[in-house]
């Protein structure tokens, strides 16, 4: 069934372990992931940034993963991820979406706390979940370049919260969205300090290439939400393309694009085991 983040996430909190959370971009690839947490009776997050809501309109890509929420045997949230504006996160709210995130990282302190407290507000009547940023995950996010980024202090983290009422926090600890150059160096004592003085669920953004036992840890260290997007991106162009390679006269969408399908859904269900939420449905 389709849920709100909410529920699905203080029950990762208390048993200590996390959701994962999958950028989505077709059909295709809602369809994976969603057959990936059932094979797994795994709870689920479908992710989509604005600049794939752009691609397909709000209301249709909607439509397509709240089908696959719906038949689901397992919780499947919806989830605007980086939304950009008040605007963007008020449109999915009205669409339905079941699960928000306004990142106003890009902001000042105060700007920031401004733009989350509207969306918690506006929010808080249908109790879809509102996720925020502190400090900045840097790299490629969407189609923009998020730079270096910051890392994010635990004190201005607990002030944030408390002012915003915010449901949880993706926090920066030296991930990138991205592929990585090297292996990212990660603060994991930020992360506890942080996990001490705030009580809401932590997200960790730009999981695509953190090593699995990196990843491990920070769930034990309190992150109960990870995203990953570029890996299912590469993961779905691997199979398309190594079905064309191999059957070049291929003309039919429907072959190549179950390929790529395929590949996405061995990739999340590897992922469910490292973020421990297999069997939590
Ligand atoms: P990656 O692309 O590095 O997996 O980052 C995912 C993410 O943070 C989506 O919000
Ligand atoms: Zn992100
Ligand atoms: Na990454």
């Amino acid at each position: 069934p389709l849920v709100t983040t909410e529920k699905i996430l203080l029950d990762a909190q208390k048993n200590k372990y996390a959701i994962g959370a999958f950028n989505v971009e077709n059909m295709e690839m809602v369809m994976a992931v969603v057959a990936a947490a059932e094979e797994l009776k795994s709870p689920v997050i479908l992710q989509t940034t604005p600049s794939t809501v752009k691609y397909a309109s709000l209301d249709y890509f909607y439509a397509n993963a709240k089908v696959a929420a719906q038949k689901a045997s397992v919780p499947v949230a919806i989830h605007l991820d980086h939304g950009n504006s008040f605007e963007l996160a008020m449109q999915a709210l009205r669409v339905g979406y079941t699960s928000i995130m306004i990142d106003g990282s890009h902001e000042s302190f105060e700007d920031n706390i401004k733009v989350t407290k509207v969306v918690v507000d506006a929010c808080a009547p249908s109790k879809v979940s509102v996720e925020a940023e502190l400090g900045k995950v840097g790299g490629k996010e969407d189609d923009l370049d998020g730079g270096d980024g910051g890392y994010t202090d635990p004190l201005e983290a607990k002030e944030f919260v408390e002012k915003t009422g915010v449901g949880s926090l993706a926090v920066a600890i030296g991930t990138a969205h991205g592929v990585y150059k090297g292996e990212p160096k990660l603060d994991l004592d930020r992360l506890s300090e942080i996990k001490e003085v705030v009580s809401i669920p932590l997200v960790l953004h730009g999981t695509s290439g953190v090593p699995d036992e990196t990843v491990s840890e920070c769930v034990r260290r309190g992150i109960c939400k990870v995203n990953y997007a570029t890996d299912l991106r590469i993961a779905f162009s691997k199979g398309v393309k190594e079905y064309l390679a191999q059957n070049p006269d291929a003309i039919d969408p429907k072959k190549y694009c179950s390929v790529g399908q395929e590949e996405v859904k061995k990739y999340v269900m590897s992922k469910m085991h490292v973020v421990g939420s297999v069997n939590k449905a």
